[in-house]
């Protein structure tokens, strides 16, 4: 193996920096040339690629986003938009890919595998932390942090207020971000797509809240997949039937994903940045890094994308009782 091509996809993560960082150590160390590949598949299908350095990489393992940049690209789905890849990864003499993302991503190289002999490794970047056989994806606790922080901000005004406030985070179909920002926030209810029922007990906690002199705020996370909707939807069902609660609603959105990673976001990307490369050296592919029971370990794409990621369910629990 001489050169290796590694390229961020889908939504960016906090900590994908510190990954390619690694990315390109670990392949000085191996001896091997690492090429970056911009806006993710998209910039395998153009041939939008340049060298990466520990040069061009220093200092990068502090800033959020990607300096690859990221897409989600619809021309890789096709395989007329596959074999541009391959034309250009023949050009560019790539021996083999890192490719840091998400679900879409890997069900993008898994595909790319089936056709084209070039060996791929992926890395979980995803704030959503929604990927099978990972306890962990890469973001996802800068992400539930940025959550915290403002919700934080927002309960000082709420308790000022008396308030009753709705926050929504982000997550996509997954509740790890709301089940995590909500225990940690410590919120009276949390709406998850991973469980039903919700919105009758929280009507059931708002009927009994409205019996008691009502003297501090209230908060309740929903999670922008649950099945009662989004927050203003489920505002304005409390409304009409809590027309005494003063109720606000705030969508927290991307400012989620953005800023300085966490410590933890620096180092299991920069662990799983060496990983990567040295599972390509050793002719390994299809394959993910991952971190289940305090051990780091490859999953297979193949097996991940025919499963569903696990929620944790003692949290699920503490929760439960956290909002009794
Ligand atoms: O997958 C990461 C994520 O931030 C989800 O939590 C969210 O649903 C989605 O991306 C937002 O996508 P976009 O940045 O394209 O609006």
């Amino acid at each position: 193996m001489k050169r290796i091509g590694v390229f961020t996809s889908g939504g960016d993560a906090p900590g994908m920096n510190a990954c390619l960082r690694a990315i390109v150590k670990a392949c000085r160390k191996a001896e091997i040339e690492c090429i970056g590949i911009f806006e993710g598949y998209n910039g395998l299908v153009e041939g939008l690629m340049s060298p990466l350095d520990v040069e061009n990489t220093r200092g990068i393992e502090k800033r959020g986003g990607t300096i690859l940049k990221t897409a989600r690209s619809a021309e890789f789905l096709t395989a007329e938009g596959r074999a541009r890849a391959f034309e250009n990864l023949k050009q560019y003499e790539l021996d083999g890919l890192i490719a840091i993302g998400g679900d879409g991503t890997f069900k993008g190289a898994v595909q790319w595998m089936e056709d084209y002999p070039v060996p791929v490794i992926g890395i979980p970047g995803t704030i959503d932390n929604d990927l099978h056989g990972t306890e962990y994806t890469l973001g996802f606790d800068t992400a539930v942090n940025n959550a915290m922080n403002a919700i934080d901000k927002i309960m000082d005004t709420a308790e000022a207020h008396n308030r009753l406030f709705l926050v929504e985070v982000m997550g996509r179909d997954s509740g790890h971000i709301a089940l995590n920002a909500a225990v940690a926030s410590g919120a009276e209810a949390v709406f998850l797509p991973e469980k039903k029922g919700e919105l009758k007990e929280f009507f059931h906690l708002l009927n009994q809240r409205s019996k008691e002199p009502i003297s501090h705020a209230l908060l309740a996370i929903v999670a922008e997949g649950n099945d009662e909707g989004s927050a203003y939807k489920v505002a304005s069902r409390v409304r009409a039937l809590f027309p005494e609660f003063d109720t606000r609603v705030t969508v927290l959105g991307h400012v989620q994903r953005g800023g300085s990673p966490t410590q933890r976001d620096r180092v299991i990307g920069a662990r799983w940045g060496v990983m990567a490369v040295e599972a390509l050296v050793k002719g390994q592919s299809g394959f993910y890094t991952g971190f289940t029971g305090g051990k780091y370990q490859l999953v297979s794409m193949e097996k991940a994308a025919k499963n569903a990621y696990k929620m944790d369910k003692g949290l699920m629990h503490a929760m439960d009782i956290l909002s009794e």
